[in-house]
């Protein structure tokens, strides 16, 4: 059955990076990949065209596809809108709310090409491979009540930090899984020294773990997992966490790798349907330059093709296109260094697809 895929560009450098993205999904279709490809707005080019971050026509699209590629939403122009709900970052968590896609996974992996791209010392990084796998539709991003209201003559800000225990199960279903097909070790992390809703998260965990007896279960606090990141990041493997730690923690993770450049991340919901967007931002400083690197779009493909379409193979041409192209000394601005030659974004899309090809 052909399925369908929704290609969300969304602002700043999203449309030229899934421009090269979209170039290797066309490769894979010419390789026999049965899907119809159709693109939507998000974001605030979406709330530019229909004064709203998230169209009813593409969530829409998006309830129908199987798979969503989306470049990245935001910028400096809409920052100024007043009503949040309005702002385009609202667009995305709307389609993850809306889609329930509650396991984000992201992986931070160190291309020994890019070893020496890394703000840490290539020896900490060298062969890093974490999978943070983050709770992407609870937790305090979502929880009621929040807002802004005047109490005792002053405003004061509000939100709720709440997770339910089935939220927390499937979350760490999703986790423990994962650790079972990688080296069988998970690391929860969480706030139970101060934060109630952590102490449940905690014993969640520990209660799903005599189910997966190959699995071994430990668990951080946040703030030491940060500085553990920095430390020592290859004691990691699988990490579980929500929502907002999952954020702040990936980015760090994404960083060590040498460029959040390079990392692709998975929102999957329980039955297989998912988005898939670099981790990356918008990047508004250098959008419509063709500087941007693509590779993370490009990688967000592959992911794609191995959790929504069950295309390993094609997952796997895709990765190995990225690493010849790594090898041949390729680099995007961001991930350049001494004795490699500095392309631009459709330069490096051009020859990820022809390494695809070669191979
Ligand atoms: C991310 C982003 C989003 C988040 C923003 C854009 C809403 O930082 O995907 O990590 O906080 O989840
Ligand atoms: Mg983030």
């Amino acid at each position: 059955m052909t399925q369908k895929i929704l290609v969300l560009p969304g602002d700043g450098i999203g449309p030229e990076i899934t421009a090269q993205a979209s170039r290797v999904l066309a490769a894979c279709q010419a390789r026999g990949l049965d899907v119809e490809v159709e693109e939507g707005l998000l974001g605030g080019s979406a709330y530019d065209v229909h004064g709203e971050p998230l169209p009813a026509e593409t969530l829409e699209k998006a309830k129908a596809a199987r798979g969503i590629l989306l470049g990245a939403v935001g910028g400096p122009r809409w920052d100024k809108i007043e009503d949040l709900a309005k702002r385009p970052e609202k667009g995305l968590l709307g389609v993850r709310k809306q889609l329930g896609l509650f396991g984000n996974l992201r992986p931070a992996m160190t291309y020994p090409q890019l070893a020496e791209a890394s703000s840490l010392k290539p020896e900490l990084v060298a062969g890093l491979d974490i999978m943070i796998v983050r709770e992407l539709t609870g937790g305090i991003y979502f929880g009621q009540p929040r807002g802004i209201e005047e109490r005792d003559g002053q405003r004061v800000g509000f939100n709720t930090y709440v997770y339910s225990e089935s939220e927390i199960e499937r979350i760490g279903r999703v986790a423990f899984e994962m650790a079972q097909k990688r080296n069988k070790t998970l690391c929860s992390v969480d706030k139970a020294n101060v934060l109630e809703v952590t102490i449940l998260w905690r014993e969640v965990m520990e209660r799903l773990a005599p189910e997966y007896p190959d699995v071994e279960l430990s668990h951080m606090y946040v703030d030491n997992a940060a500085m553990q990141l920095v430390r020592a990041p290859k004691q990691f493997d699988v990490v579980v966490t929500g929502n907002m730690f999952g954020d702040i923690l990936s980015d760090a993770a994404a960083m060590l790798t040498g460029s959040i450049g390079m990392l692709p991340s998975a929102s999957l919901n329980e039955s297989g349907q998912g988005m898939y967007e670099p981790c990356h931002g918008s990047a508004p400083d250098i959008a419509g330059q063709n500087v941007a690197n693509p590779l993370a779009t490009i990688l967000s493909v592959a992911m794609m093709l191995r959790y929504s379409l069950d295309e390993p193979a094609l997952a796997e041409r895709i990765e190995a296109a990225v690493g010849k192209v790594l090898d041949d000394g390729l680099r995007t601005a961001d991930i350049a260094s001494d004795g490699t030659r500095t392309v631009s974004t459709s330069e490096m899309g051009d020859a990820v697809l022809a390494a695809f090809e070669a191979l």
